[in-house]
């Protein structure tokens, strides 16, 4: 708080031109009346307008893909400065990576910092930025975490999905339609937590096991952290009804912890008892506190890496599954060649898969799993979109969306199909930098001086298995929507061989 935003000294369109011949303008859009500019925003983007469209209608009303607005969630109740200056192109977004230019301090997920007890009293690694010390060695801390999942990452994949098939397969007989997300959320969970710590939360026999409900126990202690930004899709009439008690509910105040203290300490219980031996690597070799070390481990796996899985994994489904049986066709012909060639479904077999590489940038590109990115600028910058160049003042505060830039007109042909051959080829090779999803280009790698996720190849690896796990088993999903309707098995009788 404590911005003088409008005060700052910016040239009201002024005939200059920056160095790359763009002409400076004044960042378009104002943030209105005191309370009522930033109220109306508000209104409009989680009943009005909603996601995108709230973005992409300022967007055209400014003719500017940079511009100011009044984010979410606002004071009273949320100690926050609503006024931001959004990012919409692709040129201008790579500010946000860019920390030298931006601080990343306790923006991960929003202008907003949830109560730490979430996180066990710990200002955890993604809130940190990296000119800190400590990130530094809980950066470190994540990379040995990852290293260590890598043998177990195919098998624990396989054995999970297998389970998922079963299930959709079971309930297709029965229903003669399925959920496919249901036994997805806790395949993904338990892939996810055997990889990275060993152990499975859904199993009975598991130290403090957290049983059948581990997906929607993990859940409660997600869902608040994030909530006052979430834009609640319902039907018009229902949104009329319901929208002032939501409003009240859950975008009005910061959800309280102690509404989830009971289940987050059963998830604080089962990583502390199944997770020893890495928590005493953190211990001797990072010099890490053990509980502070426990509240990131268990944070880049539960929130960090299963969060995302659950909005990524049904999307590849739901893309796939919405795609041509041709191409399905095409796509399963492709994997089941790899596996045969290299013996099994191993990282050789998956680094020949070109197709199920480029549909699951496109996935990425469509419908990247964490919309927002924030930072605020570290000094006095000029941010250039791909028409004009904006002054932007020391201390105010980027936010980009994401899923706008990924569909740049000036990167991207047709940025609004479903291409899911966009990258295969030369052409698209060169395309793969413009995939931004792990807060950085696909082709660039996480270091500790970046805020680049550093599961970016657990989870692209992990992606691709789920392609080729499902196109080895089945030619052909149908998909409605979140509804698996029909599987047509693959009939060639090849038995692909597993690690
Ligand atoms: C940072 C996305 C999986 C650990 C980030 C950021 C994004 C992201 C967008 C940057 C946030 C920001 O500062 O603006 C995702 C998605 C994932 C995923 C979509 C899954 C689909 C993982 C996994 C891990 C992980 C598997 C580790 C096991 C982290 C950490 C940071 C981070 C520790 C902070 C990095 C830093 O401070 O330098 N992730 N991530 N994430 N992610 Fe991931």
């Amino acid at each position: 708080r404590g911005l003088n935003v409008r005060s700052a000294s910016i040239s009201r369109d002024a005939p200059i031109t920056t160095s790359s011949g763009l002409p400076l303008r004044e960042v378009p859009g104002s943030y209105g009346l005191p309370f009522f500019g930033a109220f109306f925003d508000k209104i409009a983007f989680y009943w009005i307008e909603g996601t995108p469209n709230f973005y992409a209608n300022r967007m055209a009303q400014h003719q500017s893909t940079v511009y100011r607005m009044n984010t979410v969630p606002q004071p009273p109740f949320f100690p926050v400065d609503p006024r931001v200056i959004v990012l919409l192109d692709q040129k201008s977004y790579s500010t946000l990576f860019d920390v030298d230019k931006v601080e990343k301090a306790d923006v991960f997920v929003g202008t907003f910092v949830p109560d730490l007890q979430f996180t066990g009293g710990y200002r955890i690694l993604p809130y940190l930025d990296p000119s800190e010390e400590k990130h530094k060695i809980l950066k470190s801390f994540t990379f040995e975490v990852l290293k260590s999942s890598g043998r177990r990452v195919f098998p624990e994949v396989h054995a999970a999905l297998s389970e998922v098939f079963v299930k959709w397969e079971t309930g297709l007989k029965k229903n003669g339609k399925v959920k496919y997300n249901e036994a997805l959320s806790v395949g993904s969970v338990r892939l996810n937590s055997r990889a990275l710590l060993n152990a499975d939360p859904t199993d009975p026999d598991t130290k403090a096991t957290l049983g059948r409900d581990a997906p929607s126990i993990i859940k409660s202690w997600i869902i608040p952290q994030i909530i006052p930004m979430a834009v609640i899709r319902l039907p018009t009439w229902m949104k009329v009804a319901l929208a002032p008690f939501i409003e009240l509910l859950i975008h009005t105040f910061p959800i309280p912890y102690a509404l989830v203290k009971s289940k987050h300490q059963k998830i604080v219980a089962f990583v502390r008892e199944n997770a020893k031996e890495t928590l005493d690597m953190a211990e001797k070799q990072f010099g890490l506190d053990r509980e502070e070390a426990l509240h990131n481990l268990m944070f880049n796996t539960f929130f960090n890496s299963w969060g995302g899985l659950n909005f990524l994994y049904p999307s590849i489904i739901k893309r796939l599954g919405s795609t041509s049986e041709e191409f399905q066709r095409e796509l399963s012909a492709e994997v089941r060649k790899a596996i045969e060639d290299n013996g099994g479904l191993n990282p050789a077999a998956l680094n020949s898969m070109p197709l199920v590489q480029s549909a699951v940038y496109e996935v990425f590109r469509t419908d990247p799993p964490v919309p927002y990115q924030f930072g605020r600028a570290k000094k006095d910058l000029i941010i250039e979109s791909h028409t004009a160049a904006f002054r932007v003042k020391k201390g105010e505060m980027l936010a980009g969306y994401m899923p706008v830039a990924h569909k740049d007109p000036k990167v991207f042909a047709d940025p609004d199909v479903f291409n899911p051959k966009r990258f295969l080829g030369e052409k698209g090779q060169k395309l793969v930098q413009y995939v931004l999803w792990s807060n950085g280009r696909q082709t660039e790698t996480p270091t500790t001086h970046n805020k680049q996720c550093p599961g970016k190849d657990f989870i692209t690896t992990i992606a691709n298995l789920l392609v080729a796990e499902v196109y080895s088993r089945y030619e052909i999903l149908t998909v409605d929507g979140d509804t698996l309707v029909s599987v047509k098995r693959v009939s060639s009788g090849l038995k692909p061989r597993w690690l």
